[in-house]
């Protein structure tokens, strides 16, 4: 389906300090300042822009998501950050179960789906991530671990508001880009699964993720299900994100 207006969302990841963050949306909002973009931006910092950020663009067409999330309300969780307080520091999604989450911190979808959850009863947007490793590619069981993160982290989920990312573990950070093909094929998994799980399914924004960058967005979006981007390193730089945004 052709999906209106496509997304495109930058993962900082644990780049870029909040004074840096502040100069590359400067930069961004002075560049669309009068110019009508049919896409939607999104920026994901870390933690400690999030406030400054959300400010600096409020009223612009940039929002702000935040990177992980604590899969409980409040209480004595030392070093976490609840969704009640990135939903009070302007973020209005959040990155639930990015690939350096599960691989590097371990998360289970267990945890992601309690994560789900919680993001559901505060009111922010969810953007759920999911991708094969190159092992799991290589066996051909791509599609059957996608679609078991999916069945496994939105088990139970009551919200209506969703958007999935797939990322590809072997893409990401690699250099290694999907083929567009390769994006249509799992794009068209992950649709057909959200449509029979929800009403509201063909509703669900999906994105890529892996290594995209200005010479390769025009091609990945224009697949059939690529709703959107989500970068990684070429959003790292605000003329490359730039060049992303309006391939
Ligand atoms: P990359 O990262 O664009 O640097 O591959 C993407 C992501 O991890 O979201």
């Amino acid at each position: 389906m052709t999906f209106q207006p496509q997304i495109i969302a930058g993962n900082w990841k644990m780049n870029l300090t909040v004074s840096q963050g502040l100069v590359f949306v400067d930069r961004l909002l002075a560049v669309l300042k009068g110019r009508e973009l049919s896409r939607k931006l999104i920026l994901a910092p870390n933690f400690t822009s999030l406030q400054p950020l959300a400010t600096a663009c409020r009223g612009s067409v940039i929002e702000i998501a935040a990177q992980n999330c604590s899969e409980h309300e409040a209480g004595a969780f030392t070093g976490e950050t609840s969704i009640a307080m990135l939903k009070d520091a302007g973020a209005a999604y959040v990155l639930i179960g990015h690939s350096e989450r599960r691989h590097i911190f371990g998360e289970s979808d267990a945890l992601l789906a309690a994560k789900l959850k919680v993001v559901i009863t505060e009111g922010l947007v969810p953007i759920l991530c999911v991708g094969e490793t190159l092992e799991q590619r290589l066996q051909g069981d791509a599609v059957t671990v996608v679609t078991r993160q999916l069945t496994e982290a939105l088990a139970g989920f009551s919200g209506s508001q969703l958007l999935v990312a797939y990322e590809p573990v072997w893409a990401i950070g690699t250099g290694e880009t999907a083929t567009p093909d390769d994006a249509r094929q799992m794009h068209a998994e992950i649709r057909k699964f959200l449509r029979a799980e929800f009403t509201w399914g063909d509703e669900v924004p999906i994105l890529y993720g892996g290594s995209a960058k200005p010479g390769n967005a025009a091609e990945l979006l224009a697949q059939p299900e690529v709703n959107g981007l989500l970068v990684g390193g070429a959003a790292l730089d605000p003329e490359s994100f730039l060049q992303i945004a309006e391939v």
